[in-house]
């Protein structure tokens, strides 16, 4: 029987700490299933005199985690320590001395995987991450293999689990945003600085790493365009519901003629699609694809329990390789595309808007839009909401510059645009702001709808 391979693991919070306990728990099927043992040999901290939840003795942790990946008893480098600085030296390192490297590390494989993925190939070793995007949900994989002979058209995703928590209690229990996110954060979904979930960052890196899989394209994180949800309000989610649609924080790679467009926005989704049914802080990935058509993958994408089950799949994988003498499975040569300018992507758009409740406003508003191209598919009026709604209409909350302009004898229109250019929506929005009779503008969302 050889002997088991030893691998160096790069920090031990939520996610290491639960891989350490699970190559315990599991360790009879994986070693099953890798054909030898797996030994957490070394850990890398930052702080030694932390209790840790894991079975490792002791004398194996080190705060020095360039000595453990240089260590010649080291065979595998796994990675959750995050960010940017210092795994991408480590790992690099790891990869030239020909260990391969398993990570869950997004911003890092979001900024810099293209580089890291020549250093795994020239190095002949895995460089494996599929714990990086949505956590328990398997999505690299069949990405890489499962669909590798199909044309991926298409890729959305919810791929934040937060926000859809945070939007799902919108809905369901009508909070507010700000209520909503302090619910996530008591019930340990958001972290007390949420920035990056609820402005979309963690969303955008996994839409680059989705898009550069998908396409087998170069896509640089900082491309791609990005919106969270702090602007949506009560009303939107309310205006969706009417018009039978889910607000949903959508990551998006698709491929269009030109180029690929890559973006993190919130958006309407009809209530009859998969996607909407997600609820809570489960993700879901839908696909689409030339041969294969549409699919989607669901689950867990946070945690430690599902995220260290991506990483220990990933690792028996590598142990595999290692241990039979193949070579690590690449990426493939990654080529450049060009990525499009939000502007030049279309949609549906829903509009909200208060207007003076006088005659010709409709008229003048029609004019704004057909002006630039932007063809109405519905409109709605509905009453202001300050006193009692019996159409349990939208509430809208004004600035004092908009009380201003507007008053309380103002009407509500709720508009779903046909499919249009952005350049063209924001041309519209632009010329509705300066038309009297408009007061305001309130909401803009994209809607996923049976034009696309
Ligand atoms: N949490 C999730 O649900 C989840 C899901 C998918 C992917 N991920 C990714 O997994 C990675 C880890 O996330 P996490 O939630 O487990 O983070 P975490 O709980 O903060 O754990 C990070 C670990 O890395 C150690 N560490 C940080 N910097 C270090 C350094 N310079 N040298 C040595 N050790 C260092 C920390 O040591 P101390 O313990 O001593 O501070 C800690 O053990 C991130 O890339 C994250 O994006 C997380």
């Amino acid at each position: 029987m050889r002997a088991p391979v030893r691998v160096g693991l790069l920090g031990c919070g939520n996610v290491g700490s639960a891989l350490a306990r699970l190559v315990d728990e599991h360790a009879d099927l994986i070693t099953a299933r890798a054909g030898v043992g797996i030994e957490i040999t070394r850990v890398a901290v930052r702080d030694l005199s932390k209790a840790r939840d894991v079975k490792v003795p002791s004398d194996r942790f080190t705060d020095d985690a360039a000595s453990l990946v240089r260590d010649p008893d080291i065979d595998v480098v796994v990675e959750t320590m995050g960010g940017v600085d210092p795994a991408r030296a480590l790992i690099t390192d790891a990869l030239r001395a020909g260990k391969p490297v398993i990570t869950a590390n997004k911003e890092l494989i979001a900024r810099h995987g293209p580089e890291l993925f020549t250093t795994a190939a020239e190095a002949g070793v895995d460089l494996l991450f599929e714990a990086s995007v949505a956590g328990g949900i398997p999505l690299m994989r069949p990405l890489r293999e499962s669909l590798a002979g199909d044309r991926i058209h298409r890729v959305m995703g919810i791929v934040n689990g937060t926000t859809n928590f945070i939007l799902t209690r919108m809905s369901e229990d009508r909070m507010s945003f700000v209520d909503a996110l302090a619910e996530a954060q008591r019930l340990g979904y958001a972290e007390p600085d949420p920035t990056a979930d609820v402005e979309g960052a963690d969303a955008a890196s996994k839409a680059a790493i989705i898009a550069t899989i998908a396409f087998g394209a170069r896509v640089a994180v900082d491309g791609v365009y990005r919106e969270g949800i702090a602007g949506i309000t009560e009303d939107d989610i309310d205006s969706a519901a009417s018009l039978g649609y889910a607000v949903k924080l959508l990551a998006v790679a698709e491929e269009l003629d030109g180029g690929i467009s890559v973006r993190v926005h919130p958006a309407m989704i009809p209530v009859h699609h998969p996607l909407a049914s997600v609820r809570d802080a489960f993700n879901a990935v839908f696909i689409e694809g030339e041969a294969v058509g549409e699919l989607m993958l669901y689950g867990r994408g946070a945690g430690g329990g599902p995220t260290a089950t991506a990483l220990s799949g990933d690792l028996i994988d590598a142990v595999k390789n290692l241990v039979s003498g193949a070579k690590g499975a690449t990426i493939g040569e990654l080529v450049d595309r060009p990525m499009l300018e939000i502007a030049e992507t279309e949609s549906q758009f829903y509009l909200l808007m208060e207007v003076a409740d006088q005659p010709g406003v409709l008229a003048a508003i029609a004019s704004e839009f057909g002006e630039h191209g932007v063809s109405i598919k519905s409109m709605e009026q509905r009453g202001m909401p300050q006193s009692s709604d019996p159409e349990g209409g939208v509430r809208v909350s004004r600035s004092a510059s908009e009380r201003a302009k507007g008053s309380d004898d103002d009407a509500r229109l709720v508009f779903v645009t046909h499919r249009a250019r952005e350049s063209a929506l924001s041309a519209t929005l632009d010329s509705l702001r300066s038309v009297d009779s408009v007061h305001r503008v309130g909401s803009v969302l994209r809607v996923l709808g049976d034009e696309d």
